[in-house]
């Protein structure tokens, strides 16, 4: 399995923090944001990695990172020429998956486990999202329950049907690219990473479960001091 991190966006909830720079590159403890998704492939075994990230900050980003020879893996990096929102990034990485199964991580997501049983859990066909109960739902995409099934998922609603956020970890098949290319922009204009996910949850593909351990994206002022906070602690 390949794994790819998603690093682009305009990161304006974070301004004036990310007015010359992108906000990947901000300190959460003691490292670089992005540090934290790379360790994570890492630790569990991913050695091929594809960093996608937007033209403004590209050179800094591979100033920082390199070949991957320090974290133990290949880094291979790919422009995300506009903020066309996460599926669009995606997509940009059919070549480099190759046909192969790929682990996604959106690189403002910094969390306490291992992969390591998530992708024992995968079998590499359909896709798999890993769900964690919030405060405050209204943030993200959100997972309609039946069960323990998560029968759809709504981007960021007004009026959450629960309290179960869907992280920003997904297992896809290499179908996700014919997805993504049947896709119409949102309302906020963008390619939604929850409609290729109630893609697979339609076809009856969609694997999920709940994450342990804490998690945390870091794209407000709020989170990225809550993620600061659990890095140290
Ligand atoms: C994105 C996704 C959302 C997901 C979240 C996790 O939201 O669109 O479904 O729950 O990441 O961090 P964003 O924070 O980019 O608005």
């Amino acid at each position: 399995m390949k794994g790819i991190i998603l690093a682009g966006g305009t990161g304006s909830r974070l301004y004036p923090l990310t007015k010359v720079t992108n906000k990947h590159l901000l300190p959460i403890g003691e490292k670089p944001m992005i540090y934290h998704p790379i360790e994570k492939l890492t630790e569990a075994g991913i050695e091929e990695i594809l960093i996608v990230t937007g033209t403004d900050h590209m050179g800094d980003v591979v100033t920082l990172l390199g070949s991957g020879k320090d974290f133990g893996c290949r880094f291979t990096y790919k422009v995300q020429d506009e903020a066309g929102g996460i599926a669009q990034a995606l997509g940009l990485a059919e070549n480099f998956a190759g046909g192969e199964p790929v682990v996604v991580i959106l690189g403002d997501n910094i969390f306490e486990s291992s992969l390591q049983q998530a992708m024992d859990n995968y079998d590499g066909t359909g896709a798999q999202i890993l769900i964690k109960e919030v405060p405050d739902p209204k943030r993200y995409g959100v997972a309609e329950l039946e069960g323990e099934k998560v029968v759809s998922i709504r981007e960021k609603p007004e009026n959450p049907r629960s309290n179960y956020a869907v992280t920003g970890i997904y297992f896809y098949d290499n179908t996700v690219f014919d997805c993504i290319k049947t896709l119409k922009p949102s309302g906020r204009g963008e390619l939604e990473i929850t409609d290729v996910n109630n893609f697979y949850i339609s076809k009856g593909a969609m694997k999920s479960s709940l994450m342990e351990g804490w998690w945390t994206d870091a794209g407000t002022f709020e989170s990225y001091q809550v993620a600061n906070e659990l890095v140290r602690s």
